[in-house]
């Protein structure tokens, strides 16, 4: 098998994956009782980051069950979401008719996606949870840029890759036990394990992950034309990624024995020239 064939093979698992976790995740996210109690979902860092989105058309790739889109929405945006998981889209969907938004939702993986959609955005938007997912990231930085129309902006928030490297043990101690740098092949993650948003769901398929460094993901983008506005990195995560982590709002989540001795959340806006 090549290099491509095995890539394929772990995304078409992937797809699989969060096939069967779509409806789960709708029962469990708290976005999404936000989002119906007309709460805020997404996090004050980015609504400063990203800034007024009023009358703004923004497109977010890998969108999930569309909480984020939805809260785009609200804001006002022209928002259209993307996502390969049929299930998280017919998900997305059935949100959105319930909270009566405008929103397009579009059934296509990232990398097909040009071949489906002519338009360019002022806005595209990624978060939580989504770099682990691409097999190749000058293919997605290229696309990226492709759907912003010139001087569009690029908004990105994302767990630190450094987080890929580290493990933590009973005790709350972090050691280092998987690469930092990105390898050419994913890593296999086996079924059977709790889920991340409902620990109680079993897991029923093996999913798999690429690692890529802070160094990747803003040298992709500026290979594909972008210009970086700035790179920011914070103390705090948006799950409780290890055990040990606290929490006060049960929304931002630390590692109480390294108080601001790690980041644990990257931010960047790059800009279309
Ligand atoms: C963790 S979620 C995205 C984050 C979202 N903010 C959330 O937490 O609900 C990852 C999403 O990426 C999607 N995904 C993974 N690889 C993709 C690809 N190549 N093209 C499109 N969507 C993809 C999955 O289907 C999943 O819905």
């Amino acid at each position: 098998m090549t290099g491509a064939e095995r890539h394929r093979e772990a995304e078409d698992a992937n797809r699989l994956w969060w096939d069967n976790l779509a409806r789960v995740h709708v029962r469990s996210y708290k976005e999404v009782q936000l989002l119906r109690e007309g709460k805020e979902v997404l996090d004050e860092i980015e609504l400063r980051e990203v800034g007024d989105v009023r009358g703004k058309s923004l497109l977010h790739l890998q969108c999930h069950v569309g909480t984020d889109t939805l809260a785009w929405a609200r804001k006002g945006a022209i928002v259209t979401g993307v996502d390969f998981s049929a299930e998280s889209i017919a998900c997305a969907e059935q949100l959105r008719g319930e909270l009566g938004l405008k929103a397009t939702f579009i059934h296509s993986n990232v990398y097909d996606l040009p071949s489906l959609l002519s338009m360019e955005f002022d806005i595209v938007y990624a978060s939580r949870g989504v770099l682990c997912w691409l097999r190749d990231l000058h293919e997605w930085a290229s696309i990226v840029s492709r759907f912003l129309c010139p001087g569009g902006i690029f908004y990105l928030l994302e767990s630190h890759p450094i987080l890929c490297a580290l493990e933590e043990d009973v005790h709350g101690v972090l050691s280092f036990a998987n690469p930092y740098f990105h390898l050419t092949e994913a890593t296999r993650w086996e079924a059977g394990g709790g889920d991340y948003s409902d620990p109680s769901h079993t897991v029923e398929h093996p999913s798999y992950e690429w690692t890529w460094a802070l160094s990747d993901v803003v040298n992709a983008l500026i290979g594909a034309g972008l210009g970086l506005q700035f790179l920011n990195e914070y103390d705090h995560l948006f799950f409780k990624l290890f055990p040990g982590m606290v929490s006060e709002d049960d929304r931002h989540y630390r590692l109480a024995q390294y108080p601001r001795m790690l980041p644990l959340l990257f931010t960047l806006r790059a800009q279309k020239r």
